[in-house]
């Protein structure tokens, strides 16, 4: 058990591409949840079954490598195995803003994370994505169903626009702990905790294959974005590497202390390099804030 003032530490992963993005995980996660003190790992893995979806055989070797949560956006459908992970697996999430009568939930809160409780929630954005339920006042009633000792709270935003995913963190400042971007596989470099302790980021990026075109083999992109005709897209394979954010929590009072991206080549043919040691995590500017008093913490 952890010291009670030492800070809980969470590893988000962005969307996790293919084989070259599980083999990332496998290679890279025991180590990183060792070597950094690491509480809780999530990931995102709508696209880890060959780009599209996950399977039972996949998500158990992804949890043994040691991701607590997984979560599929709007390719939650469109692999029938990804039915079956989802009425198994506890730990499995959809986007909470299909209808309530989809199988699954987007919405749960974890247990005994090394001594916390952790609600975590994630939705689908409405710009240029299939129509849903409105993100904002979905997670709002998530967020009134979690229990108020429920102090760490993460929301995910599987979005198309920055400017939806800003939106929400503004929205949810100083209510949550942390609101993360997944679904256009490119890190965004804001990342930073918001004046009322909200650790944000609008996109992770992928732990996928980085010389393609968002995790797709280049040529079949190109040949169709410029005859439009159709072409099969498979997934790339070079320059596979990790990418997601390390965020230090406030045990009691659930605030973010401060974030960082983490970005780490996974090695192999096109990356003989294991990629730096990460350096000391930073605080985020003004120090740890004030926890809130209770009611302010129920929303
Ligand atoms: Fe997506
Ligand atoms: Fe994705």
């Amino acid at each position: 058990m952890p010291a009670d003032d030492a800070p809980f530490r969470a590893l988000i992963l962005g969307d996790v591409v293919g084989r070259p993005g599980r083999e990332a995980v496998l290679k890279l996660v025991p180590g990183l949840r060792r070597e950094h003190a690491v509480d809780l790992v999530i990931a995102n893995v709508e696209n880890a079954a060959s780009g599209s979806g996950i399977t039972p055989g996949l998500f158990r070797s992804l949890a043994r490598a040691g991701i607590d949560l997984m979560t599929l956006g709007d390719h939650s459908w469109k692999r029938k195995e990804n039915l079956e992970v989802l009425q198994r697996e506890p730990r499995a999430l959809r986007p909470h803003n299909y209808p309530p009568e989809a199988l699954g939930t987007g919405a749960t809160v974890l247990e005994g994370i090394s001594g916390e409780k952790v609600g975590f929630v994630t939705v689908l954005g409405r710009i240029f994505m299939e129509p849903v339920d409105c993100p904002f006042r979905t997670i709002d009633r998530a967020l009134a169903e979690f229990p108020a000792d429920v102090r760490i709270r993460i929301v995910e935003v599987h979005a198309e626009a920055t400017s939806e995913k800003i939106s929400i963190g503004w929205y949810l400042d100083g209510r949550v702990t942390c609101v993360f971007g997944t679904h256009t596989h490119v890190p965004t470099a804001d990342e930073r905790v918001l004046p009322k302790g909200t650790a944000y980021i609008s996109d992770l990026g992928m732990t996928g294959p980085y010389d393609g075109v968002i995790g797709r083999t280049i040529e079949p992109v190109l040949h169709k974005f410029i005859t439009s005709m159709h072409a099969t897209f498979t997934v790339a394979e070079g320059n596979a590497r990790l990418c997601g954010i390390l965020v230090d929590i406030d045990r009691k009072g659930g605030k973010a202390i401060a974030l960082r991206r983490v970005d780490i080549p996974a090695g192999g043919r096109d990356n003989p390099s294991a990629g730096p040691p990460l350096p000391p995590i930073q605080e985020a500017a003004g120090g740890v804030p004030e926890a809130p008093p209770a009611s302010e913490t129920e929303g």
